[in-house]
């Protein structure tokens, strides 16, 4: 469906993130014909007197666009027919956010230009967001039409949140604010609704009285990249946990919505966010693990330690997190859910892995072979797909051998030239006006309440995370506890049935 006459104003235009993956998504909307044709995209860059008094901002603005597409697009995907279509869309305005005098008259007055409506996207630091919603009211550049999507973090804890919430509320309704987690456009994390909820065989078997446990990780072999300042005021619990990996947590643990309304959705989620079991006082180190990389190997590369990377041998910021949660209520009593995240390990690649029970009792000898439990298993990178592991009789032997098969999920669409792109999806609900795979205000508050004790924990406790390698699977802490409940991490996915 083509999206509504939006003009998209980009703040933050110039930065990684707007070059990185906007830009790319918007290239590929373009391409597939997504976008409506008087759609222009405005995007702030940093104010630099230089290239104002030569006015040629665009026009720089636009060559830095191209090779970002040209480096962070698929080989083959750039085409410069289409790029020189999709740049004619472009228009860069300089502009110093907290400074009115400085770029803003420019910004009302290219936006003046078109009667589309606005769709504004925060790629800046949300302490500046305020700032940014009052200039646009005051320059009168916000009605109740114009849209804004906004970046994680969202606050730095609960009080911040808040305030952030109440900031941008004054400006923008509820349901105007997409507050984005990238995670929520991925392809195969709405799969995963689709599978619980249009298949019979799974809802009947989801719950404690046949799940073992849950695990979810989302491993990086990546470190800093350049954004130290960021992470060392955030690190892995704010970064991953507080958003992407909570809201898996959800969309695993949600009852059924009565329909697929963002208000519905949303509900079911905030429902399971208010169950979490809080960890606070002895629980939190019983409960969770905090590490930090120091010099290893990561992918035959070698790897700085965090400190050093960082320059300040005193950070006691985690880039490694691993938490036993619990949800209170019917569906999940008594089953652990296992969150993982970290920097610079042995391999990249996030996942869902639902752990079935063992069979009640065993009916083939122990000359059979192993017998391992039902798993299904939600990739949701390095490459999208969805397992189902059973346990089949290997055909070629004539005694009885018990094989573990897995059964792949995933139906070829022989669309392979459309790119997943998760931005692309999420900038084309937010432009079509659909919330349900943002964030409520609501689910921030609650992911916060759960979370402030922890972090408020760690601060007190006032000790340094414990040490990994870079390149390893994280602090050996983390198998512990796992171990203790009679569990493994499920790691080096590379190499097929060994874990
Ligand atoms: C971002 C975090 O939200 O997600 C980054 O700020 C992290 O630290 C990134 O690297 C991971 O996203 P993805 O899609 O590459 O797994």
């Amino acid at each position: 469906m083509m999206s509504a006459t939006f003009d998209i104003v980009l703040f933050g235009g110039g930065g990684d993130l707007s070059l990185r993956k906007l830009m790319p998504a918007l290239y590929r909307a373009h391409v597939e014909a997504q976008l409506a044709s008087d759609l222009r995209i405005i995007a702030t860059v940093l104010f630099d007197d230089a290239s104002l008094r030569q006015n040629r901002q665009s026009e720089h603005f636009i060559g830095e666009v191209k090779s970002a597409l040209q480096s962070h697009l698929q080989p083959g995907e750039f085409c410069l027919d289409q790029w020189q279509a999709f740049s004619q869309r472009i228009a860069a305005v300089a502009l110093d956010i907290v400074n009115v005098d400085k770029g803003w008259a420019e910004l009302a007055k290219l936006m003046g230009q078109s009667t589309n409506h606005s769709l504004f996207y925060f790629a800046i630091p949300p302490s500046l967001y305020s700032t940014a919603c009052q200039n646009l009211s005051s320059f009168a550049l916000v009605d109740s039409d114009s849209r804004v999507i906004v970046e994680k973090p969202i606050g730095y804890n609960r009080d911040s949140a808040q305030q952030i919430n109440q900031q941008v509320g004054q400006h923008f309704s509820e349901s105007n604010i997409y507050r984005i987690d990238h995670y929520l456009g991925k392809e195969t994390v709405q799969n995963l609704m689709v599978l619980r909820f249009s298949n019979f065989l799974f809802e009947h078997l989801w719950d404690a009285r046949s799940i073992d446990h849950v695990q979810i990780t989302l491993a990086e072999t990546v470190g800093l990249e350049g954004r130290a300042s960021f992470y060392d005021k955030a690190g892995a619990v704010r970064d991953m946990v507080q958003n992407h990996l909570l809201q898996l947590l959800c969309l695993v643990a949600m009852e059924p919505a009565n329909d697929l309304s963002a208000d519905a959705v949303r509900a079911e989620k905030i429902k399971v966010l208010n169950a979490l079991r809080k960890i606070e006082g002895d629980d939190i180190a019983a409960n969770t693990v905090r590490g930090q990389y120091h010099q290893g190997e990561v992918m035959g590369q070698v790897q700085s330690g965090y400190l050093d990377e960082l320059g300040d041998p005193s950070s006691q910021t985690e880039t490694f997190v691993a938490i036993r949660a619990h949800i209170d209520n019917w569906r999940w009593a008594g089953v652990p859910f296992y969150l993982r995240t970290g920097k610079c390990l042995q391999q990249q690649f996030s996942e869902i892995v639902i752990q079935f029970k063992a069979i009640s009792h065993r009916v083939f000898g122990a000359d059979a072979g192993p017998l391992s439990a039902n798993r299904l298993i939600v990739r949701l990178q390095p490459d999208e797909n969805i397992q189902l592991q059973l346990t089949t009789k290997d055909l070629d032997r004539t005694k009885v051998h018990l094989q573990k098969v897995d059964l792949n999920l995933n139906h070829e669409t022989g669309q392979q030239d459309v790119v997943r792109d998760c931005y692309k999806r999420l900038l084309l609900d937010a432009l079509r006006g659909d919330p349900t795979l943002f964030i409520h205000r609501d689910e921030i508050d609650a992911s916060w309440r759960w979370l402030d004790p922890m972090l408020e924990g760690y601060k007190a406790a006032n000790v340094k995370p414990f040490e990994y390698a870079a390149g390893s699977w994280g602090p050996t802490q983390a198998d512990e506890l796992l171990a203790k409940d009679g569990f493994h991490w499920r790691n080096d996915i590379t190499s097929q049935g060994t874990q």
